[in-house]
């Protein structure tokens, strides 16, 4: 007898799971940083049409194909069509990869959470405080552990009991948290300005100046953005797909899930953005561990008695947005060996976590006993998780992302979506805008998108 598969309870408990998947450190350390760099409103206009058409399309093929197959990632593909399993190895290879470093990353967001709840944030403002503490023999592989046993229980206890439950509660409370301080952050003032300037800076468009070149660029920018954050070509998509029951309205649900995602980078930008630019200047605003660990503690540390609340509350988001990402990743490997291998979840859970922590600690002494510098392609003095973040996002999940395109548009055709999609006659919007985009549009972008992430435009 077959087991029955699990699934999500219904519509919400879906959408806010992937939303969390979605909702990641991508919005808040990169969306804000790319934003104010790249024309302000300009992007912002760039980036929501790109999520209405190309982030729509690409959601909307994984979540169908994984609710339509029933099956992970890894097998998911060779269902649709037996010659296509190898692109299953491709999305099971991509969560495989990002993993151990999101973890890693996890963990240090984690001991800044607990070094500011603990009262010790002025520590973090000292010159060398983030560099001293990742090139640290114990620290980071300590709280890379507590952060990936979080996401293995969270994963171990299932879909509803687990991920659905966990993501209902941390979702409205990361929402709550980022209009809260956003709020806030728009009423200061600092040393170079008023917050007011610096939301000038982030929503108003920049047209000056602006060339064809330099469109194009901000496009890239946006369209780069996106894909890394709605979540797609990393096999969680398919996996939480699979999860939906079939009397779910999958049209609405990715509305919903594009909005939430969408909503939150902004609300991220409006929390970020006015707050730089008040105390560190337009150029104070940077991207990556950069902004969050370094410049963002500097500028709670000098607004005074509200900046240690402000501060526990931003590292708690963080925290939430972080852990509701790295268990869709594990989930999307988990889900994959126990298709494959007939594996119970207990199992599965086990043994991806027992292999995300070996390579994890691996990352982590990548900064110190391991330590090299590897330059090539877009990668400046690169350590081992800037490498394996290289190899995921920049090659191998465009890759997923053009092949996906081409089963789906060429071989096995849109309709096998779209009457997914419209199995219990839900209409399917923006019927001749997919067509026209997963077979030409979509894969002449990625392929664009790809040659850019690898550094052939320079
Ligand atoms: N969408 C996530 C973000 O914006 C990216 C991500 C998801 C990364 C899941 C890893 C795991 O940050």
């Amino acid at each position: 007898m077959e087991k029955e598969r699990s699934s999500f309870s219904g519509k919400l408990g879906f959408v806010l799971a992937a939303a969390g998947s979605a909702v990641g450190l991508g919005n808040i350390w990169r969306f804000p940083y790319l934003a104010a760099e790249n024309g302000g409103g300009l992007f912002l206009l760039c980036y929501v049409i790109l999520a209405l058409t190309f982030g729509f399309t690409l959601l909307t093929t994984e979540v169908a194909l994984g609710r339509k197959t029933q099956q992970g990632p890894l097998t998911a593909y060779g269902v649709i069509n037996k010659k296509w399993k190898p692109l299953g190895v491709i999305a099971f290879i991509i969560p495989s990869i990002i993993l151990p470093y999101y973890c890693v990353i996890g963990g240090w967001v984690t001991k800044y959470f607990v070094t500011f709840i603990s009262g010790r944030d002025a520590d973090t403002v000292a010159d060398g405080y983030f560099t001293g503490f990742i090139t640290s023999q114990w620290a980071p592989i300590i709280f890379m552990l507590v952060f990936l046993l979080a996401t293995a229980i969270i994963v171990y206890l299932g879909v509803e009991g687990g991920i659905e439950r966990y993501s209902k509660v941390l979702m409205p409370a990361l929402l709550i948290m980022v209009i809260g301080i956003s709020i806030y952050s728009l009423t200061i003032k600092g040393p170079q300005g008023t917050a007011l300037q610096g939301l000038k800076i982030y929503v108003v468009p920049d047209f000056k100046g602006l060339t064809f070149t330099k469109l194009l660029n901000v496009i890239l920018a946006a369209m780069g953005q996106l894909f890394f954050s709605i979540s797609v070509s990393m096999g969680i998509m398919v996996a939480y797909g699979s999860y939906v029951k079939k009397e779910v309205n999958l049209m609405n649900s990715i509305n919903q899930i594009e909005i939430f995602d969408t909503v939150v980078a902004f609300l991220a930008g409006l929390m970020v953005v006015p707050a730089v630019f008040a105390f560190s200047g337009k150029e104070g605003m940077s991207a990556g561990p950069g902004l969050i660990f370094v410049s963002l503690p500097k500028i709670f540390n000098e607004m005074g008695k509200a900046g240690r609340f402000i501060g526990i509350a931003f590292f708690l988001l963080v925290l939430f947005a972080a852990i509701t990402s790295s268990v869709s990743i594990l989930e999307a490997m988990v889900s994959s060996i126990m298709d494959k291998f007939g594996l119970s979840r207990k199992k599965s859970t086990v043994i991806a976590s027992i292999y995300g922590l070996i390579v994890a600690v691996i990352v982590c002494l990548g900064y110190n006993k391991l330590y090299f510098e590897a330059t090539f392609s877009t990668v400046k003095a690169g350590q081992i998780l800037d490498i394996l973040d290289f190899a995921s996002n920049n090659v191998l999940m465009p890759i997923a992302a053009i092949l996906t395109c081409i089963l789906i548009g060429w071989v096995a055709k849109p309709k096998t979506i779209i009457d997914e999609v419209t199995r219990n006659g839900e209409k399917f919007g923006r019927k001749a805008l997919y067509i026209a985009m997963i077979k030409v549009i979509a894969p002449v972008l990625l392929v664009i998108l790809l040659l850019n992430s690898i550094g052939v435009f320079g």
